[in-house]
């Protein structure tokens, strides 16, 4: 069974990652992708891998919207069909690559690689507060050693924040024990999974201006969405204590995307709509992205990069693990993972580890 769900849209690059003039190579579900942008501005992708002795087209030439191959010579245009061989009037009808629907929306540049008859834009995740300007949103790429399903995990408990964030953006947590009232609630609607935590009566994490006024306790939440394969969108607000919740006036929403570059080492795209320093300019967004990266690459990726390391190629469910009460989102995700999987597979969901999806046991 192929690790990958591959009839779904997956995050290839960020927008500005991917320019009008160079050739930007990415590897995603285990496949080479050459991106690019055509002299509109529209992204292109293709195997990147020319069909004659499998150079990298991505180490070829631009040639006006095509791409030369290095080796020997022959062109491809946009959809991945030759346009020219050095060696014959009409280039062979083998002659031809792979080419992948491509969508650009919400700062980011979204690939289908599975069957691209099914590729509708309609079901990109709805990530528009990036597409927000008075929210002066952010967007950023990191990778990390480890599968993709450990990014869900990862983003789908933020207990951990408490733990392995405590000297950066989990500082705030008054006590390391457990915060009187809080309350966390995991729920299947719609083929989503939501999340919702309240934390009552802390104080200002020292990062952010919550809009609160500093030394100031208030009562925050966090709204947590997935949905398959790893689109979750963390939307944060914060009142005075005991104020009523304003939930449609958040200070941050964040959105964190994962796809996988191999089935131990992922992609992590992300992006960030605020209310804080918006007012910086581009220097302030530099020290924001730099502040976040490196939290994930100092902090996160490395626990990351242990836990495939101890878990290898198996299956979370199949090593028992021990299960908490706030893992129960990750859960939840790691089940209707587990179903699309076997799905696309065209066989029966595994009795063990994904029944009964809408329920956690712990
Ligand atoms: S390998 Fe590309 S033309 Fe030969
Ligand atoms: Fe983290």
């Amino acid at each position: 069974m192929s690790p990958f769900i591959l009839n779904t849209w997956y995050v290839a690059a960020c927008d500005d990652e991917v320019g009008e003039e160079a050739l930007f190579a990415r590897r995603l579900l285990d496949q080479p992708v050459l991106l690019y942008r055509t002299g509109h501005g529209e992204p292109v992708a293709m195997l990147d891998r020319c069909p004659h002795r499998f150079a990298y087209l991505s180490k070829g030439r631009r040639i006006g919207d095509e791409v030369e191959c290095l080796y020997h010579g022959l062109r491809f245009g946009p959809d991945g069909l030759c346009t020219r061989s050095p060696y014959q009037k009409t280039p062979p009808a083998r002659a031809r690559v792979r080419s992948f629907p491509v969508v650009e929306r919400h700062r980011l540049i979204w690939i289908w690689m599975g069957d691209p008859e099914r590729a509708d834009p309609a079901l990109i995740p709805d990530h528009s507060h990036l597409d927000d300007e008075s929210l002066r949103p952010l967007v950023w790429h990191v990778a990390f050693d480890g599968n993709w399903q450990l990014g869900n995990d990862n983003l789908m408990e933020l207990t951990h924040l408490f733990w392995l964030h405590t000297s950066t953006i989990g500082g705030w947590k008054p006590d390391a024990g457990a915060t009187p009232g809080e309350t966390y609630h995991a729920r299947v609607e719609e083929g989503r999974v939501h999340s919702r935590t309240f934390v009552p009566n802390i104080t200002r994490p020292p990062v952010f201006d919550n809009g609160v006024p500093a030394g100031q306790p208030f009562d925050q939440w966090n709204d947590t969405e997935w949905v398959a394969p790893a689109n979750m969108t963390f939307t944060m607000g914060a009142v005075p204590v005991g104020a009523p919740a304003v939930t449609n006036r958040p200070y941050m929403v964040q959105s964190h995307c994962i796809t996988p570059e191999t089935a131990t080492r992922s992609h992590y795209f992300s992006g960030l709509a605020r209310i804080f320093q918006r007012d910086g300019g581009p220097e302030v967004d530099a020290r924001l992205i730099a502040f976040f990266k490196g939290i994930f690459e100092r902090e996160d990726g490395p626990i990351m990069a242990d836990v495939q390391e101890q878990m290898g190629d198996a299956d979370l469910f199949d090593l028992d693990p021990l299960i908490l009460p706030r893992d129960a989102g990750a859960i939840l995700a790691r089940r209707m993972v587990a179903q699309r999987l076997a799905e696309e597979a065209g066989a029966e969901a595994k009795e063990k580890g994904i029944a009964g999806i809408g329920e956690v046991q712990v």
